[in-house]
């Protein structure tokens, strides 16, 4: 019998769990969504009276502000919450396990567990149980076993695998129109019911022929695969820019060159400083790991080398900087414009501009830092994270936060440009060239800004992927 899913609770209102199932309330108003969380002060924001929202999302304030209240709702209270869904989302953090068997490469399935073992414990009725968060492949398996093992008299649970495929900055419109929604469950008749379920929920506004139905295991397999994939074109594209830089090569050219070819495609090709965000390494490293375990040592170095390259990028990048300044930054004031891993999120998680602040402080570089999202206090958690025995006073003596980009650039000897965000394209950069010392440099490592107007002004710039 197929489930009319009628009230919907989701573990987890973080990046995933908050805009998710925001969008599901908004385009489902007859079915009831709950969102909890362990942690009081998220939950406190997401329900905060002027929508200052934990995460910054383009249009998610707009979706949150018309279902809050009506059929959304966010709570600690995650009991309640299991007991009345009857399809319950697992959107928890699975990070790389630091310690133990795996550590560095593995996923921490801990919080799954956890979470998993509550659902348990606490649900009197038959339940939905779907893993939204990525996870190994086989994860689902384990969850079935801890809540069979643990289900109360006549309470029976269906898991399925649904992932998500969103990208920070433009989740709301990638959950409004997704590529595809991906659902897996086991081939028996109750799996399938089950899967119905879900497919009907999605059916509300995404079309049919998007909603694909695989087995568990594929779908699992296919979240790794999807970030693998996307990060390996991005290790590919900022390999040849490493070729390019030593050819006179353009790197924009050779990728719309190359994404012209309808089999390769246009997307997703920007060479840049690294990668960054919260999945692709975690994920990659994940599927490392798998490959590991399956005994296959060929399979886990290949992916392996995805990640080996966007770190050379990285280094490649800080160490251009350094030559360029006359092989020495010790004491030179230099601006980092852009903290977050990428534009329009306030997001830091694994992003590029840490590590290059972390390596021009280790050279004993002044660093003024602006990000116009991210928050203070992060960016000194995530940089007391990388210097070793540092606290956010020590750093302080050598790093500065600046109120704006014109600011951060202030007699300054070079301007990094380390995230996307397009005020750097449009801020008056003749102002920033005369407030500079020179000879004034420039170092985009986001192909922003128009070379050749800087380079009128009197900059010297250079510029990931291009050979002057
Ligand atoms: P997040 O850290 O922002 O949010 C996870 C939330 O789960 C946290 O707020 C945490 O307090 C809460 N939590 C953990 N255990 C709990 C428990 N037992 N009960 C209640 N709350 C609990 O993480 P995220 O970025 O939303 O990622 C979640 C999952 O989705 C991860 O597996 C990630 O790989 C995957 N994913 C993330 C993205 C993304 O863009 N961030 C996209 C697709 C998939
Ligand atoms: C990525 C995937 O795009 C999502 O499909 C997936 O759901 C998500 O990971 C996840 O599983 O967490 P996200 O990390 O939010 O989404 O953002 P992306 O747009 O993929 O960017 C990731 C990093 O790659 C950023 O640092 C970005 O600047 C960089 N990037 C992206 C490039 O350097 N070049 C490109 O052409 C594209």
């Amino acid at each position: 019998m197929v489930v009319n899913v009628t009230k919907i609770c989701c573990i987890g209102a973080g990046y995933v769990g908050g805009p998710t199932c925001a969008v599901i309330a908004l385009k489902c108003p007859q079915i009831q969504v709950t969102i909890v969380d362990l942690n009081k002060a998220r939950i406190d924001a997401w329900n905060s009276p002027d929508f200052q929202l934990p995460i910054y999302e383009p249009g998610l304030e707009d979706v949150v502000r018309k279902a809050r209240g009506r059929n959304l709702f966010f709570s600690t209270d995650v009991d309640k919450a299991i007991q009345e869904a009857d399809l319950i989302f697992v959107s928890v953090n699975t990070p790389t396990k630091k310690a133990g068997v795996g550590a560095g490469f593995a996923a921490d399935l801990n919080y799954v567990e956890l979470a998993t073992r509550q659902i348990a414990r606490v649900a009197n009725s038959s339940k939905i149980v779907v893993e939204k968060s990525t996870v190994p492949c086989r994860t689902a398996e384990s969850m079935r076993t801890i809540l069979e093992a643990n289900s109360k008299p006549n309470v029976r649970f269906d898991i399925l695998s649904n992932p998500e495929f969103l990208a920070e900055g433009t989740a709301i419109n990638d959950l409004f129109a997704p590529d595809r929604v991906l659902i897996g469950s086991l081939q028996s008749a109750e799996g399938k019911a089950a899967c119905a379920a879900l497919t009907n929920v999605y059916a509300n506004w995404v079309p049919k022929e998007r909603i694909l139905n695989v087995g568990l295991w594929s779908s699992e397999l296919s979240k790794l695969a999807a970030n693998a994939m996307l990060a390996q074109r991005i290790s590919s594209i900022n390999a040849l820019s490493a070729i390019c830089e030593a050819t006179g090569a353009n790197i924009d050219e050779v990728a719309n060159a190359v994404g012209y070819d309808s089999r390769v495609g246009p997307k997703f090709l920007k060479a840049s400083v690294g990668f960054g965000g919260s999945c692709f390494q975690k994920d990659i490293l994940n599927l490392v790991y798998l490959s590991e375990s399956l005994h296959l040592p060929e399979v886990a170095a290949y992916w392996r080398q995805v990640v080996d390259m966007n770190e050379y990028q990285k280094r490649r990048f800080s160490q251009t900087v350094v030559d360029t300044l006359f092989n020495t930054i010790t004491g030179k004031r230099i601006a980092v414009l852009g903290f977050a891993f990428k534009a329009d999120t306030g997001d830091t998680r694994e992003s590029a501009a840490i590590t290059l602040i972390k390596n021009f402080h280790s050279e004993r570089a002044l660093i003024n830092v602006y990000d116009p999202k991210v928050e203070h206090a992060q960016i000194w958690q995530d940089l007391t994270e990388v210097v070793p025995g540092s606290t956010a006073e020590s750093l302080k003596k050598t790093i500065t936060i600046s109120p704006s980009a014109l600011e951060a650039c202030k007699n300054v000897e070079a301007v990094i440009i380390a995230t996307e965000w397009s005020e750097f394209k449009t801020i008056d950069w003749q102002k920033v060239y005369d407030g500079m010392n020179k000879p004034a440099f420039v170092f985009d490592g986001r192909l922003l800004v128009d070379a050749e107007k800087l380079r009128k002004i009197g900059f010297k710039v250079t510029t990931i992927g291009r050979g002057e």
